[in-house]
């Protein structure tokens, strides 16, 4: 787990909305990825969510309006006392109710005060009705939350619990969750760049049935992805066929191909500032693709006619701007440096990370870890290794503070 992402405290200040009743898995998810949480309701909360159930989750008291300017603390004042103890507070759901009283300041309840008196980054989740969400008078109030500074994650579309079809949704845990990590991410360093990423491997079918393919999951790719959006990137992942993954946030182009995933990268080349190539594309195609399963035949033999698929990353080279930076994946299993370092010259990369995808448990394919070596167009080298994210984090550590390419990030 990457350091920062340890040991932090949330405030979970829950409004009165039907989706309340979903907090408690919130909670659960949260204690289970360490977070230490206080937990606070306002009175209306309390008919959507058992403050006992919440409490027994959370390992530790709820706080309810009652305590607001409560005597029984001493000098310990409940909403000063919780209004500094997080790295960041969530109002979760917020109600249409807490989202005008929060947009004027209001202080007559313990989350008011906490709300007034934190200097913690503060994200609102509002969930509600649709006609209540797009009401002018709502939607006035959210502009208000922005220009005071707060953070608002929009609610999902779908079927709300009042029986309607609609923008209003409270976001799945895991989006809620990436919403957690991105706004306590120390690293704003990505803030306002396009970052483009290719992941996973790409099918070549011989017939209806049959692929050519590789063992890539994707997961090296995603996580190139997913840091770079914690330090504020707008991100477009293009991806080959593999397993799903919370991807909220980041705009996700699903390829089959190798050449789908040459037309989509190429065509996204020119607007993006950095382009992170990870994606396993596979290097042939069948010349032509059986229109019926090919079937079994006498001889032992059959015979395959391939033709070489599009260098994407070559011709991403070739079009690359002198602001632009291209990063590549080398996975290598003989003569590692030289090829990587040819693959580099090549394809006109800034960077190339170099994977001994031959290295076994704990590299490489599917693996939840990797070692790899970054190697600059200068031919500096850093090694690094842990889980992919750790892996990706440290990667873009490389990349944000090179001195090689100075301008680039100012
Ligand atoms: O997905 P995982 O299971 O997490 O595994 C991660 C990984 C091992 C796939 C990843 O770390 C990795 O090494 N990706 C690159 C794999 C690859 O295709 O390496 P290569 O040496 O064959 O290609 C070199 C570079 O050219 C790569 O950036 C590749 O995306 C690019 N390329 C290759 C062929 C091609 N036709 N077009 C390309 O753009």
């Amino acid at each position: 787990m990457l350091q920062w992402k340890k040991n932090r405290k949330l405030l979970l200040a829950i409004t009165g909305g039907i989706s309340a009743y979903k907090t408690p898995e919130l909670v659960r998810a949260l204690t289970r990825d360490g977070f230490e949480l206080e937990i606070v309701l306002t009175e209306e909360a309390e008919s959507f969510v058992s403050p006992m159930v919440l409490s027994t989750l959370a390992g530790k008291r709820v706080w309810k309006q009652a305590d607001y300017l409560s005597d029984g603390y001493g000098w310990r004042i409940p909403h000063i006392a919780l209004a500094e103890w997080p790295d960041a507070v969530l109002v979760i759901p917020a109600s249409a109710e807490s989202v005008s009283r929060a947009s004027r300041g209001e202080a007559g309840t313990l989350i008011g005060g906490i709300l007034l008196a934190t200097r913690s980054p503060v994200l609102f989740f509002p969930a509600m009705n649709v006609n209540m969400y797009e009401h002018p008078a709502t939607l006035d109030n959210i502009k208000a939350l922005r220009s005071l500074g707060y953070h608002i994650v929009e609610p999902d579309t779908g079927y709300l619990a009042c029986g309607y079809e609609g923008k209003g949704r409270l976001p799945e845990t895991d989006a809620i969750l990436q919403e957690v990590w991105r706004t306590i991410c120390p690293d704003r360093d990505l803030e306002g760049k396009r970052v483009l990423v290719t992941a996973g491997p790409t099918w070549e079918f011989l017939d209806p049935v049959r692929f050519l393919s590789n063992p890539s999951s994707g997961k090296m790719g995603y996580q190139m992805a997913r840091t770079a959006w914690y330090r504020k990137a707008s991100v477009t992942l293009v991806h080959g066929p593999v397993e799903k993954r919370c991807t909220h946030g980041i705009v996700t182009v699903p390829v089959v191909s190798a050449i789908e995933m040459y037309h989509e990268v190429i065509r996204r080349t020119e607007e993006n500032d950095l382009i992170v190539k990870a994606a396993a594309v596979g290097d042939f195609r069948s010349s032509e693709v059986a229109p019926q399963k090919i079937k079994r035949n006498e001889d032992s033999l059959l015979t395959l006619s391939l033709v070489q698929n599009p260098d994407i990353a070559l011709e991403v080279g070739k079009m690359k701007r002198e602001d632009q930076v291209l990063v590549g994946f080398a996975a290598e299993s003989t003569d590692l440096m030289e090829n990587a370092m040819k693959k580099l010259a090549r394809k006109n990369m800034d960077y190339i990370i170099l994977n001994d995808i031959a290295a076994g448990e704990g590299s490489g394919f599917q693996s939840d870890d990797n070692r790899v070596t970054v190697i600059s167009r200068s031919g500096h080298m850093l090694s690094l290794s842990g889980t992919k994210e750790e892996v990706a984090y440290r990667i873009w550590d490389v990349i944000l503070s090179s001195k090689e390419r100075p301008g680039i990030f100012e």
